[in-house]
């Protein structure tokens, strides 16, 4: 693992930007994984005033999101669909073909997994883009994730779902269900940045840092990875030493 400390947040997002527009640039048909939260956001804008200083282009560039939930529409406000469009896709020249975000339709509840992990074979990623959840997950692999998954349909913790009720009303609306790509799928990817800011992350950094590698932590399974870079503010390195 490389792991990169910066100042504060506006500095990650900015290391990241250039990671990832150094990695168009090399190939301008890159296969990239996406990921929501607010960890990526400060990328994302970077990205976006890149392409609208011509420095970068993403018309060759085709994305994968890693996750979606379950139990909400596409058109919701906070299903990772609309959260990609309004912080990212809608602000860039990347073609709406090349977009793939998990189908989260309960109609076609039987196949939408196998359904995606086919796309994820045909096509290997370059590089993917991480957040962590405090509880260790990486996408919506929640502790105890087999390392050998592959795209699957994930029950929330609870831990999660608190986390992230700070973007819905209440906790009763966060869904309680996911499709996620699983470990194998992100691991499969030739290269991984992942991004964590705030001491609230500091627990669970130092886990995928130092501690070992176990599936109780998904996370720590990065340790494995031959060129994973890690990109932090001071506040969530601050147990590493
Ligand atoms: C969500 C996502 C993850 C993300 C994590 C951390 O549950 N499924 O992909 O990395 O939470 O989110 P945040 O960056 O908002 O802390």
């Amino acid at each position: 693992m490389k792991v990169i400390i910066c100042k504060n947040y506006e500095e990650v997002a900015k290391k990241a930007a250039s990671l990832v527009i150094k990695e168009i640039k090399s190939n301008p048909h890159l296969n990239i994984g996406l990921a929501t939260g607010s960890s990526p956001l400060g990328l994302y804008k970077n990205l976006i005033e890149a392409y609208q200083n011509h420095e970068v282009s993403f018309n060759d560039v085709t994305s994968y999101n890693l996750d979606e939930y379950i139990g909400i529409d596409r058109s919701h406000p906070q299903s990772y669909y609309s959260f990609m469009f309004e912080n990212l896709f809608k602000h860039i020249d990347i073609k709406p073909e090349n977009i793939h975000l998990p189908n989260n339709d309960l109609a076609q509840i039987d196949h939408i997994a196998d359904d995606y992990n086919q796309i994820l074979h045909e096509h290997i990623l370059d590089l993917q883009i991480l957040g962590i959840g405090s509880n260790g997950h990486i996408g919506f692999n929640e502790p105890g994730t087999p390392l050998e998954s592959e795209t699957f349909i994930v029950t929330l913790d609870e831990q999660t779902r608190k986390d992230n009720s700070r973007f819905f009303k209440n906790l009763d609306e966060v869904p309680k269900y996911a499709i996620t790509m699983g470990i194998k799928n992100i691991m499969y990817s030739k290269k991984i940045i992942l991004i964590a800011s705030g001491k609230e992350k500091a627990k669970a950094i130092h886990e995928m840092i130092k501690g070992k590698i176990t599936t109780k932590f998904p996370a720590s399974i990065l340790q494995l990875h031959p060129d994973c870079t890690i990109i932090l503010d001071m506040e969530s390195a601050s147990h590493l030493s």
